[in-house]
């Protein structure tokens, strides 16, 4: 078991890592607001209940808590408006009062929407974190960003809210499809690109190994994705600055996204091949080389996820662009890449985009 912390001055939080957590009721009780005697509403998807929902919900009873059960419907179409109301009508119906602890148990789309719940609920409540996707146990789950979608725009409706705890349990991703675990990937490489060279040289040597979910190189890569994320997340909570080299790849990611209808490709395929023509569009600038390029395309591709964008049009593309919470005064801003290892931030004109759009798209298709 390893631990971290975010460091956040009254709203700081450890992050608990290790196997079987979900089982161990001291761990969790750390996180539950009001200890023995509290209400733990516990949130989760159809298609997660059946596998972790009881365990999880003994669990939380060994702690002291009364356990509510909430489950909405699965995947990211359900990150809405609606299935937030669900949550809300449940703890309602049961008379959750404002020290009721949400624990969202599931991936990002139930991270984002329970926290955006406790966020909600009667002003605030507090909520743990239990991600069981690699996505979430490497990102969306640390660092407090919590969001439903809009039909015009991913995330576009939602709050910055930290969680008390995040308990990940890295037996969970035992039951994880190999689609989804790549996606979770994506997140891992972005960190070596974004933040930590030689993170990003560890991964190139042991992507096999991965892949083949070895947990002692599984540990290595949550562990440090955690400890990037949160050193990031402490520096810059509201993302004024550094926190927005997180969104590597983000911006055509969200596009490619909402562009082809949400579920279509996974959040972490679409940031995959955004990540590639965020690539592309550094080396215009000036700043990687071809064959840094060439580099992360080769890194991607291993990991099993996409490198080419799909053709949804360049006016789309800008279009959809021009919505994301990156755009400030009509100008898109873009995280690229100074070096491997070193991102930046910077507003590019719509012209300089397009050959970078271009080398996105897979030519022979
Ligand atoms: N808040 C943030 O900082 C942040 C960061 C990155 C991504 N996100 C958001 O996260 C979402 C994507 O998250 P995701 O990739 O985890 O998708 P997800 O939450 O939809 O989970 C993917 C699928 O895997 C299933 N699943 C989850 N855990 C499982 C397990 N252990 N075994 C078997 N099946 C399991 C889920 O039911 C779902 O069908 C997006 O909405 C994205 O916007 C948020
Ligand atoms: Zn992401």
């Amino acid at each position: 078991m390893n631990e971290l912390r975010v460091n956040l001055a009254d709203r700081s939080y450890p992050i608990v890592i290790g196997p079987g957590l979900i089982r161990q009721e001291a761990v969790l009780a750390r996180g539950l607001g009001s200890g023995a005697g509290a209400t733990a509403a516990l949130v989760t998807s159809d298609r997660i209940a059946p596998l972790y929902a009881r365990t999880l919900a003994d669990t939380l009873t060994r702690a002291g808590a009364r356990v509510i059960d909430i489950v909405v419907p699965d995947g990211e179409t359900a990150k809405t408006w609606e299935t937030l109301n669900l949550v809300h009508d449940a703890m309602l119906a049961n008379r959750c009062d404002r020290k009721t602890t949400i624990v969202a148990l599931g991936g990002g789309v139930i991270g984002d929407l329970a926290g955006f719940a406790a966020a909600t609920y009667q002003r605030g409540v507090p909520f743990i974190q239990v991600p069981t996707t690699l996505l979430a146990l490497v990102d969306s789950s640390v660092g407090g960003k919590t969001a439903i979608n809009h039909p015009r725009g991913k995330n576009m409706v939602g709050a910055f809210y930290q969680p008390t705890l995040v308990l990940a349990d890295t037996d969970t991703l035992a039951t994880l499809p190999e689609r989804e675990y790549r996606s979770g990937l994506a997140e891992v490489v972005k960190y070596g690109f974004i933040y930590d060279y030689a993170f990003l040289e560890w991964l190139e040597a042991n992507m096999d190994a991965l892949l083949a979910r070895d947990p002692a190189a599984l540990a290595r890569a949550i562990y440090r994705s955690c400890e990037i994320k949160a050193e990031i997340v402490g520096q810059d909570e509201r993302e004024t600055g550094i926190r927005a080299w997180l969104n590597l790849g983000h911006t055509f990611g969200h596009a490619i996204e909402t562009g082809l209808g949400y579920g279509q490709w996974l959040h972490g395929e679409a940031v995959a091949a955004g990540m590639v023509t965020a690539a592309e569009l550094s080396r215009l600038q000036g700043h990687l080389s071809a064959a840094d390029v060439a580099r992360v395309r080769r890194l991607i591709a291993r990991a099993g996820l996409p490198t080419v964008s799909p053709r949804l049009g360049q006016e789309r593309y800008f279009e959809l662009m021009r919505i994301d919470k990156k755009v400030e005064g009509g100008a898109i801003r873009y995280v690229l890449l100074k070096r491997l290892g070193e991102a930046y931030v910077a507003a590019v004109p719509d012209e300089q985009v397009v050959p970078a759009l271009d080398a996105a798209y897979d030519h022979a298709a």
